[in-house]
């Protein structure tokens, strides 16, 4: 698959194949595609928590409602950033160098076979907060990204739109 079909071929997947098991070297290839993503001055601002304990997941869905597909993924992986490594460097690049590292992970997960669900958090402060409780991180968990084998085959939702495009030549 290269990186045209692997973007084509993504979607958004709510339901999954129950009980698969993703191998560490499964994971491991998705957080170092991840952390290949470009991010201001190369500060790396990320943070995972790579979680596959059910009580945990099922938890996540408690804090985040619109993570129920937790309960059939094989895993959640929360992206959390860290503002502070910014702080007097540059300015708050962290979300958007951690929707970067979020794409690459769908990306790769697509590469691998993998389905992926990204879940929002962040801004909602409240839902940030209850996550850090959960995980006792002191880092901003921005996003849970559901991994697992689809059990759906849903229809392409992204599509071009010239009219939102101006060339200045
Ligand atoms: C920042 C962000 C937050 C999202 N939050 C959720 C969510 O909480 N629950 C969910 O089911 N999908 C969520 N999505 C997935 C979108 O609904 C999905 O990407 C969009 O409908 C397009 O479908 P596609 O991913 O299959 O192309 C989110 C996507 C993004 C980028």
């Amino acid at each position: 698959m290269n990186i045209s079909e692997g973007i084509r071929g993504r979607r958004s997947i709510r339901k999954y194949q129950e009980g698969a098991v993703i191998p560490r070297e499964d994971f491991e290839k998705m957080l170092e595609a991840a952390m290949m993503a470009p991010s201001a001055q190369n500060l790396r601002p990320w943070e995972f928590l790579v979680v596959t304990n059910r009580e945990l997941m099922e938890a996540i869905t408690e804090v985040s409602p619109y993570t129920q597909m937790l309960k059939t993924a094989s895993a959640a992986i929360v992206v959390c950033g860290l503002p502070k490594v910014q702080e007097g460097r540059c300015g708050a690049f962290w979300p958007q160098d951690c929707g970067a590292a979020i794409e690459n992970l769908l990306l790769e997960a697509e590469a691998l076979g993998y389905g992926t669900c990204w879940c929002g958090l962040y801004p909602n402060e409240e839902r940030a907060q209850k996550m850090q409780q959960l995980f006792s991180v002191d880092s901003v968990p921005l996003a849970v990204i559901a991994v697992g084998v689809p059990a759906e085959q849903p229809a392409a939702r992204g599509y071009f739109e010239p009219e939102k495009v101006k060339y200045f030549a």
